[in-house]
């Protein structure tokens, strides 16, 4: 070899390891020492440092939709308008995200959730309206009157509020406003931070969360209904992952809450206002029904009617119906008594005094919802011995107080 081939060979070689050298030098330090596939989708900067802080966050958002599609860290987590920026490391991120951060990709989701009960009202629940713009509370009492417009709960005064952050909140604040911002809400209670999937918020465990226990026993319900059983059965051969307008009876022939509240099944409109498809407010005292019933119901037995016929669907409403009617009269009897106290004298205004408060409250809050909801959701053990069972019970019990009240009067 001649030593002019030879110095070319040395002179490229060289140059070669220089210019590799070199372009390495210039990519993150992610890319070079921790080379697998799955960080560099992990959008560098944030995940060199995060990985090793908190390895969970990282590998839940490399599994996401999100990190597929190439949406970084940074694309959530900088200050959206009005947000408090915080310098982090050489960039600027948000104290704290809401659905603000959400919104700037996923606007008419937005416009959906901020129509339901799940947004203002769901703070307003508890809190009431004063934390709430005009705007704001005039925009949520269009789409569901009598909302917004009222005082906070009397049980957060009564309790402390210790308990109504670590209690009520914690469910209720899906619909927080967000006063820096000007936002409502947050989108992580079904989706999570970093996952954000949909097969996550079409689990009843997710929905389960909040809806849950005495006073609003969906899960319950759901869990020992026949939907609840066959999805157990045959969870494995369900596609909860499909993308949501092109889910279908063929992924999903069992449904789950998402399906009866929110999924566009077969086509049908998929819908982030869980109220849409119902037609009585059956968590009231009195359960009247909604100013859009017949619309409600109509959008309801559509859904259905993707698995049954006309008949068994008919008849599940017209027993829920009646079951509903006859828990009104018998709330409204209880009442009738708390009311003749009153007259008399005898029972202040302020509720959560007398033991008789709590033995009303039971009867409708806990075991007059709980028949209605179960006579909706298959719940018959729910409709019988968690509801009208107990009511029975109340019922003697309060009739029982309010003679000892009038003896203890000399009446
Ligand atoms: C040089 C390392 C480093 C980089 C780069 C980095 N972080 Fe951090 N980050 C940290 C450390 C350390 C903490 C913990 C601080 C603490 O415990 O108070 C943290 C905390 C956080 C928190 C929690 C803040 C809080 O107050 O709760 C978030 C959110 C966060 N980082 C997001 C990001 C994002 C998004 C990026 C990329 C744009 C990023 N980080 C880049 C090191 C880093
Ligand atoms: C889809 C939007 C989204 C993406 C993408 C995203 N995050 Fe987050 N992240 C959130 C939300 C929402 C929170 C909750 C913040 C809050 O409550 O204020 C959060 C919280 C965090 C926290 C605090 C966790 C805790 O429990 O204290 C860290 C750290 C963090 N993110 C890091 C990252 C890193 C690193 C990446 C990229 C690998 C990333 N995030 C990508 C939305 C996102
Ligand atoms: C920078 C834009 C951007 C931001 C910010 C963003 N997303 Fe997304 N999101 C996307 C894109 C793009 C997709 C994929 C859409 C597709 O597949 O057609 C997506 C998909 C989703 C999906 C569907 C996932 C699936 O399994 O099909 C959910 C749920 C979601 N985002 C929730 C959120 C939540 C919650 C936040 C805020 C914490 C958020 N997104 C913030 C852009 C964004
Ligand atoms: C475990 C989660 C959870 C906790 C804790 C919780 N709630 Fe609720 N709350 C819900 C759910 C879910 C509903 C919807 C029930 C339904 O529609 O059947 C609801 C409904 C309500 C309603 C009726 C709906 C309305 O807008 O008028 C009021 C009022 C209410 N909650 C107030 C409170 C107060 C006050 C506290 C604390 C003392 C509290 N909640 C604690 C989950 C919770
Ligand atoms: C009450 C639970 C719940 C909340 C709160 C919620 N989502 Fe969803 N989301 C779902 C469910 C369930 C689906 C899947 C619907 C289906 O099965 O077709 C979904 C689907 C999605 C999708 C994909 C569907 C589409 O139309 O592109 C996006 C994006 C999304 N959500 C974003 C958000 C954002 C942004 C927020 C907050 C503003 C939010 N979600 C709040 C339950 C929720
Ligand atoms: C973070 C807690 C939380 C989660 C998770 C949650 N909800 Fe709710 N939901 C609430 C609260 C609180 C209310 C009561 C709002 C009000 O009326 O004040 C509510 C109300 C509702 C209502 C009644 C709306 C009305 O008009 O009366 C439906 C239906 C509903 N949720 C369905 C769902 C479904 C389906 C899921 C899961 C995909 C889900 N929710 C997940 C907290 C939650
Ligand atoms: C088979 C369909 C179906 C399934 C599955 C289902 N629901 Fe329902 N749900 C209904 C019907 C029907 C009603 C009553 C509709 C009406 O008012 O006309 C209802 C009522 C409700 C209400 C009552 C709102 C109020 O007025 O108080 C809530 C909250 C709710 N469902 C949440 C859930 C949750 C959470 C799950 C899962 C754990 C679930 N549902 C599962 C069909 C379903
Ligand atoms: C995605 C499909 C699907 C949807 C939507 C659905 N169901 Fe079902 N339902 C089933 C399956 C599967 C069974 C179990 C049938 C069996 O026993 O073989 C079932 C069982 C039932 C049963 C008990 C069996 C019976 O005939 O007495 C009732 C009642 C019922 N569903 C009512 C409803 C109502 C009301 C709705 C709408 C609010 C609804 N379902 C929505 C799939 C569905």
């Amino acid at each position: 070899m001649s030593f002019r081939a030879v110095f070319i060979a040395v002179t490229c070689g060289t140059a070669l390891l220089v210019a590799a050298f070199m372009l390495n030098w210039y990519r993150p330090r992610v890319v070079t020492e921790q080379p697998t596939a799955e960080l560099i989708r992990a959008s560098g900067k944030c995940a060199e440092c995060h990985v090793n802080l908190q390895y969970s966050v990282v590998h839940e958002y490399e599994l996401s939709r999100h990190a597929k599609k190439g949406i970084n860290c940074l694309e959530c987590h900088q200050p959206a308008h009005g947000q408090e920026p915080l310098d982090h490391h050489g960039f600027s991120i948000a104290k704290r995200l809401t659905a603000a951060n959400c919104r700037s990709c996923h606007e008419p989701v937005y416009q959906q959730f901020l129509r339901s009960r799940h947004a203002a009202p769901s703070w307003a629940a508890v809190y009431g309206k004063d934390a709430f713009t005009a705007e704001q509370i005039k925009f949520s009492e269009e789409f569901h009157p009598g909302s917004m417009n009222r005082p906070a709960n009397p049980l957060v005064a009564a309790e402390g509020k210790a308990a109504a952050t670590s209690g009520c909140a914690s469910c209720h604040a899906v619909g927080k406003p967000n006063s820096q911002d000007g936002s409502i809400g947050t989108c992580t209670g079904c989706h999570s931070r970093h996952t954000a999937s949909v097969e996550l918020a079409r689990l009843p465990q997710t929905c389960g969360q909040c809806h849950m226990g005495p006073d609003h026993s969906q899960i319950e319900i759901y869990e020992e209904s026949k939907h609840g059983i066959l999805f157990e059965a045959q969870r494995k051969l369900l596609d909860l992952t499909v993308e949501p307008r092109k889910l279908t009876t063929r992924e999903m022939f069992v449904p789950t809450c998402a399906t009866c509240h929110m999924s566009g099944l077969n086509g049908m409109n998929v819908t982030h206002d869980p109220s849409e498809r119902l037609s009585y407010y059956l968590f009231a005292e009195i359960s009247t029904k909604r100013p859009n019933a017949a619309r409600g119901q109509a959008a309801m037995k559509d859904l259905c009617r993707n698995c049954h016929s006309q008949a068994t669907i008919d008849r599940v409403y017209e027993q829920a119906e009646r079951i509903v009617a006859e828990t009104n009269e018998k709330v409204k009897s209880a009442r009738e008594v708390l009311d003749g106290l009153r007259k008399e004298g005898l029972l202040g205004n302020t509720p959560f005094q007398h033991p008789i408060d709590f033995a009303y409250f039971d009867l409708w809050h806990y075991y007059g919802r709980t028949a209605k909801h179960g006579a909706f959701m298959g719940g018959a053990d729910f409709v019988q011995w968690h509801g009208n069972y107990p009511l029975l019970k109340a019922s003697i019990e309060i009739n029982e107080l309010a003679n000892e009240l009038r003896r203890a009067h000399g009446k």
